[in-house]
């Protein structure tokens, strides 16, 4: 059975579908597809249908990274199905709790920001780049690359 992952932030538009697509890339990499299924998802619902921000498509692109995601709001299903959902920042982790919380507690341990995993940042949450400069989707990039390889080297050595 393969693990299914789920990064989740507010629109799906900018930091989830990036982290999906570097973790993408990394198990690619390592030849690891076949252990994972991975996918993304927002808090909210605006953009329900949308390709992922032009401006992070092309800052991943840069990096060899592929985002080719579309954009839609979390269920509570996901919360059943996915092994790992892994969250951006304080407000998506207070969000996803909450609909664990509607469905059965026992779920809470599934969930869990996704820069616990990363080893070089002392910051806990990953800034929305949405609203800021280009430069906030290298910051991004950089957080989600550390993280992501940080994750996968703890899930390795489970599987
Ligand atoms: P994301 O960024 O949560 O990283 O996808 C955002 C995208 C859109 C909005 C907020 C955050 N918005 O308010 O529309």
């Amino acid at each position: 059975m393969k693990k299914q992952i789920l990064f989740v932030c507010l629109g799906n538009i900018c930091r989830s579908p990036a982290a999906e697509g570097v973790f993408l890339n990394l198990i690619k990499k390592k030849g690891l597809e076949h252990k994972y299924f991975v996918d993304s998802a927002g808090t909210g619902g605006w953009h329900v249908g949308h390709k992922a921000d032009a401006r992070m498509i092309m800052a991943a692109e840069k990096r060899g990274i592929n985002i080719t995601s579309i954009a839609r709001q979390i269920s509570l299903d996901d919360l059943k199905i996915f092994d790992l959902i892994l969250t951006m920042d304080n407000e998506n982790l207070a969000a996803v709790n909450s609909l664990a919380r509607e469905i059965d507690l026992k779920l809470l341990k599934k969930i869990k920001p996704l820069l616990s995993y990363s080893s070089k940042t002392s910051l806990s949450e990953v800034p929305d780049p949405y609203y800021g400069k280009n430069n906030g989707f290298e910051v991004v990039l950089d957080l989600l690359e550390d993280s992501c390889q940080g994750l996968l080297e703890e899930l390795s050595a489970k599987v």
